[in-house]
């Protein structure tokens, strides 16, 4: 973006939101053609109200069982900072988006699984989560505006995902999509974006241990704003590649453009991979603000789940760009 800022990790909210009424002000088009994600680093919030779904049937579920392999090694957020501190675009480039999201329908809600599979299919959302073996997980979540948070997810593992979904030998990728809907996500009457959001993992980064469809928070289903009612979580990458609300998966063999980086490719890459020596074009990522107790911390090479991922990178080709 074209904004004159002083360090990308030392904005604070109010910065954002001043930024965000700023680009109102501009040729939007043309601010876009070089613009991207939001640098914000955040601090702790003033206690909000935690907007919680109340059209999801699956509260019954939860909370679910925790698998102890997945530790955050460090305290967990508190609730009503992650569930009003949020990324959500479809409802706002600013991160006081949990209002505007309870206007998501989250049911009915019907997940398409197409492309190179054996069969295509449509699933709904409660069949789905009827199918799959639903845990929790204690996660880092790291952004790349270098803030970061600890969260309790419930789901399942993606490749529970990809196995049902059975793809054909020739599928490389898997292409997540949020849902399109104009009069409930405002934001998607922004022509300039790219909608709908999309992101994108190679089957062996789908299939990883670690790959995660999150359904619930906190031992309830996840909030609206944090996703509802399907959404990814690699803690190894940059939370963009994190998609919410998604409709649809599809498996191909030519890796797509992906939403950040069709508006900003210098900045926002495929792989994004966590790596605290390669700074973003704007700001340094050695260092995040953990939202939950606003202190500075390290942040650390694939957000220190190297062990689990680290493999799935050394025999790519060394001009493709991981770390943004
Ligand atoms: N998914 C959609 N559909 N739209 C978005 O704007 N933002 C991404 C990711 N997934 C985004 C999205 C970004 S930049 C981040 S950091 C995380 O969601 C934020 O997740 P949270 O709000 O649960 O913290």
């Amino acid at each position: 973006m074209l904004i004159k800022i002083r360090k990308g990790w030392d904005l604070s909210e109010r910065d954002v939101t001043s930024e965000s009424h700023y680009l109102k002000r501009r040729d939007l088009l043309k601010a876009m053609g070089i613009g991207g994600l939001i640098a914000g680093s955040g601090g702790i919030l003033a206690a909000r109200p935690a907007y919680a779904a109340t059209d999801d049937p699956s509260g019954h579920l939860y909370p679910v069982p925790r698998n102890e392999a997945f530790v955050g090694g460090r305290a967990m957020t508190p609730e009503e900072i992650s569930t009003t501190y949020n990324n959500f675009y479809e409802f706002g480039s600013h991160k006081s988006i949990s209002k505007a999201a309870q206007a998501l329908k989250v049911r009915p809600w019907t997940v398409k699984i197409d492309g190179m599979v054996e069969k295509e299919m449509e699933i709904d959302i409660d069949d789905l989560l009827g199918q799959m073996h639903l845990e929790e997980r204690v996660y880092r979540h790291r952004c790349v505006e270098a803030w970061s948070m600890v969260v309790p997810w419930s789901g399942f593992a993606l490749k529970e995902l990809v196995k049902l979904a059975n793809p054909t030998s020739k599928a490389k990728y898997l292409v997540m999509q949020t849902f399109e809907d104009k009069s409930v996500a405002s934001g998607q009457k922004q022509f300039w974006y790219p909608w709908p959001y999309t992101e994108a993992l190679t089957l062996d980064e789908a299939t990883n241990d670690l790959a995660f469809m999150v359904t619930g928070m906190y031992g309830k289903p996840v909030p609206k704003q944090n996703g509802a009612p399907l959404r990814l979580a690699v803690p190894w990458k940059y939370g963009f590649k994190q998609v919410k609300s998604i409709v649809r998966f599809s498996f191909t063999d030519t890796r797509p453009k992906t939403f950040w980086e069709e508006l900003n490719s210098k900045e926002y890459g495929f792989w994004a991979n966590v790596n605290p020596g390669v700074p973003h074009p704007r700001w340094r990522q050695d260092t995040e603000r953990d939202i939950g107790t606003g202190r500075r911390i390290p942040t650390q090479m694939f957000n220190g789940y190297g062990e689990a991922v680290a493999h799935l990178y050394k025999d790519i080709a060394k001009s493709e760009r991981l770390y943004m």
